[in-house]
């Protein structure tokens, strides 16, 4: 699908389908207040045949409406947009979203009146927030399928008048909002793929081969042999009843300008290929659905991706830590005592919380790199559904300026995210009698930010972290038309790029 923009027009460019967007207003009629669709914008012409039709009196141009009709010739599909004083890039990102579900079936070229669509003034960022929107909802993971969702759409003109003299800004946001909505599918491609296929090798071997062609990207994968001689613990001990090797990933990309001044990012994914709950067996129905509990490494992995591509001026490490946490007769018993990389024991309680075990070695081994800040983000805790529902991302942190420039990224790309407390009495909670450690709190309660308490442990002194848990938000997303119905959402790739877009 391939999206071109036409400036300096008056009138739609010729396609299967064109798109035009109304408002609504209310009036007052015969002191009565009625809804009207406002056609602002609209060449007259087609605006006189709309009115003319019995349909237009039943569209009001109420939010996520659709209708069409022939004009001239030309189908014409009429989005209504709400009220206009609602109507700001996030709803410029939804419209986009329901067009395309509307139409991607049947539709190969489609040309879409932009000026109807302006959020906030700007043609560049509705533009943006368009190409977000398309790409996110066109996204299909049919391999599987034996008779594929076809999705006919090909082509997508956006028509403006604007003057052609300010393509090239426009241009560049449609190509950065596409290599992110490109990485973002990427994410949930890796998210949706089973665990028969999907495992820590594999999984290594796909990023590798994803990665290689993007410039100024530099991989190393360590595999048992490297995590034993770095001690990494915690990370075999959830490995140790797999049938697999355990991976981590570490990927560095360093922008072509940069100084001893460039800031340093450290991303950390979490990367359970299946989660089983290892001894700690979970019970068969919350066992489904756990090839997702990769999708912390695949949502920094996305970021990670789009950063390189779009070459922003900062460098940026990922730590993908993979394995699965499986059961045989070598697996992990509750009660064990393990020495993390860093030199703390951890006694064991429950091998279902493995997450922690995992990423905390990670950190560790990130923080050796020295980068001014670490962020991972992780499928951690179920925990975080009941405190936060699917919607809402949790943010916990030791640094309040890293936390800040998350929430301001993720309120500037209408992301949800939400700071949860780590409490002192939380970090007590997790000390155990017999060991420095344990890896589970002494009862359920803030059972999200008790693994924040623990994780914590593992962080470099002096470094700012933050943790993102995606447990609830990583899947789909009902009330978003550009996330699926079903399976990874891929959100929180685009704050994590806007963090570091606005990382000075
Ligand atoms: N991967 C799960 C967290 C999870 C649960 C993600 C449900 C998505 C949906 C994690 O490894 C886990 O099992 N956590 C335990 C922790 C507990 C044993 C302290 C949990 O949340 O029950
Ligand atoms: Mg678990
Ligand atoms: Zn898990």
């Amino acid at each position: 699908m391939e999206i071109k923009l036409n400036l300096g027009v008056e009138a739609p460019s010729l396609a299967d389908v064109v798109v035009m967007g109304t408002f609504c207003k209310t009036e007052t009629k015969k002191s009565k207040e009625v809804k009207v669709a406002t056609l602002a914008g609209w060449p007259k012409a087609c605006k006189d045949s709309f009115l003319a039709l019995g349909v237009s009196k039943d569209f009001t141009g109420d939010k996520g409406s659709q209708v069409t009709f022939d004009w001239e010739g030309q189908r014409v599909l009429v989005v209504g947009l709400g009220n206009k004083s609602d109507y700001d890039l996030e709803a410029a990102r939804r419209t986009a979203a329901g067009i395309i579900n509307g139409l991607k079936i049947s539709t190969e070229k489609i040309a879409i009146a932009m000026d109807n669509f302006i959020a906030k003034g700007s043609l560049e960022n509705t533009c943006a927030a368009f190409t977000e929107g398309l790409y996110m909802a066109a996204y299909e993971f049919d391999k599987y399928l034996s008779v594929k969702k076809i999705n006919k759409t090909k082509t997508i003109i956006f028509d403006s008048k604007a003057k052609k003299s300010g393509a090239k800004k426009v241009q560049q946001a449609i190509h950065d909002a596409k290599v992110v909505a490109d990485s973002i599918n990427v994410a949930r491609d890796f998210v949706n793929e089973p665990p028969n296929v999907l495992n820590s090798e594999t999984y290594a071997k796909e990023v590798l081969k994803d990665v290689k062609h993007i410039k100024g990207v530099k991989s190393v994968v360590l595999g048992k042999a490297e995590l034993k001689k770095h001690k990494m613990g915690m990370f075999l001990s959830v490995n140790a009843g797999s049938a697999f090797q355990p991976q981590l990933v570490h990927l560095t990309y360093t922008p072509s300008k940069a100084t001893k001044n460039t800031k340093h990012i450290a991303f950390v994914g979490k990367g359970l290929t299946f989660d089983t709950g290892g001894y700690s067996l979970k019970p068969g129905a919350s066992m489904v659905n756990m090839k997702f509990d990769m999708a912390g490494s695949a949502t920094v992995y996305g970021a990670f991706r789009a950063i390189a591509m779009l070459g922003l001026p900062v460098k940026v490490s990922c730590f993908l830590g993979m394995t699965d946490n499986a059961v045989n007769s070598l697996a992990t018993l509750p009660d064990s005592i393990v020495t993390a990389k860093n030199g703390k024991t951890v006694e064991i309680l429950n091998t279902d919380a493995e997450g922690r075990l995992v990423l905390g070695d990670v950190l560790t081994y990130a923080s050796e790199h020295k980068p001014d800040a670490i962020i991972d983000a992780a499928t951690l805790t179920g925990a975080v559904l009941v405190a936060l529902g699917t919607e809402v991302c949790g943010l916990m942190g030791n640094d309040k300026k890293l936390l800040d420039s998350l929430k301001k990224a993720a309120a500037h790309t209408d992301e949800y995210i939400w700071e949860l407390p780590i409490m002192k009495e939380w970090r007590d909670d997790m000390k155990s009698n017999i060991a420095d450690l344990k890896n589970i709190g002494s009862n359920r309660w803030a059972g999200t930010p008790k693994a924040a308490a623990f994780l914590e442990n593992f962080v470099g002194k002096g470094i700012p972290w933050a943790h993102l848990d995606i447990a609830g938000c990583g899947e789909a997303q009902a009330h978003l038309p550009y996330c699926p119905s079903k399976g990874a959402s891929g959100l929180m790739v685009r704050t994590l790029v806007e963090m570091v877009k606005a990382t000075k």
